[in-house]
């Protein structure tokens, strides 16, 4: 059943979903409807982590919300983590700090950790070992065993705390 138009606010830019369909989530919105294939579908069962977006600045995974349940909020997207707002630009300093540990393999975790990291950040600038652990603890790796992706992280919030400071 198709629902009536809804708006969402993605990355600061408004859009219009405007062929959706009740019951749809909003990663599939966000990949097939709108454009922005970042989040990846790899459970849709809400156990991995890699469709994790802000949603009106909360960490959700975007396979189990109601794509039209977020109409009118604010949705972020890995693609708005760059200056460049989804349009290929410069690396955001948490992207960059994933490259330069090697904390990227197969890539399919990494969308939704820089999104958890961010947000991590954000709250937390300078978190201890365990705070990170907690944080990232719904992102699921199968590539790296994790250590590479703590190095990312306390190198994403040493670039954080220089360009604050
Ligand atoms: S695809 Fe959403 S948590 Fe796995
Ligand atoms: S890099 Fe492959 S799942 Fe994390």
């Amino acid at each position: 059943m198709r629902t009536d138009p809804y708006r969402l606010t993605v990355n600061g830019r408004p859009v219009e979903v405007i062929d959706g369909h009740a019951g749809e989530s909003l990663l599939f919105v966000l990949r097939e409807r709108l454009g922005l294939p970042g989040s990846k579908n790899a459970c849709e069962e809400g156990e991995c982590g890699s469709c994790s977006v802000l949603l009106d600045g909360d960490l959700v995974c975007s396979c189990l919300v109601l794509a039209a349940a977020a109409a009118d909020r604010d949705v972020a997207t890995v693609e708005g983590l760059s200056d460049a707002g989804g349009e290929v630009g410069p690396l955001a300093y948490v992207q960059r700090a994933f490259v330069e540990a090697g904390a990227v393999q197969c890539g399919f975790c990494t969308p939704g950790l820089l999104m958890a990291v961010d947000a991590l950040l954000c709250e937390e600038p300078d978190p201890d070992d365990l705070t990170v652990r907690e944080a990232i603890s719904g992102n699921l790796c199968r590539c790296t065993g994790y250590g590479r992706i703590l190095e990312a992280v306390d190198r994403a919030a040493a670039m954080r705390r220089e360009a604050c400071s």
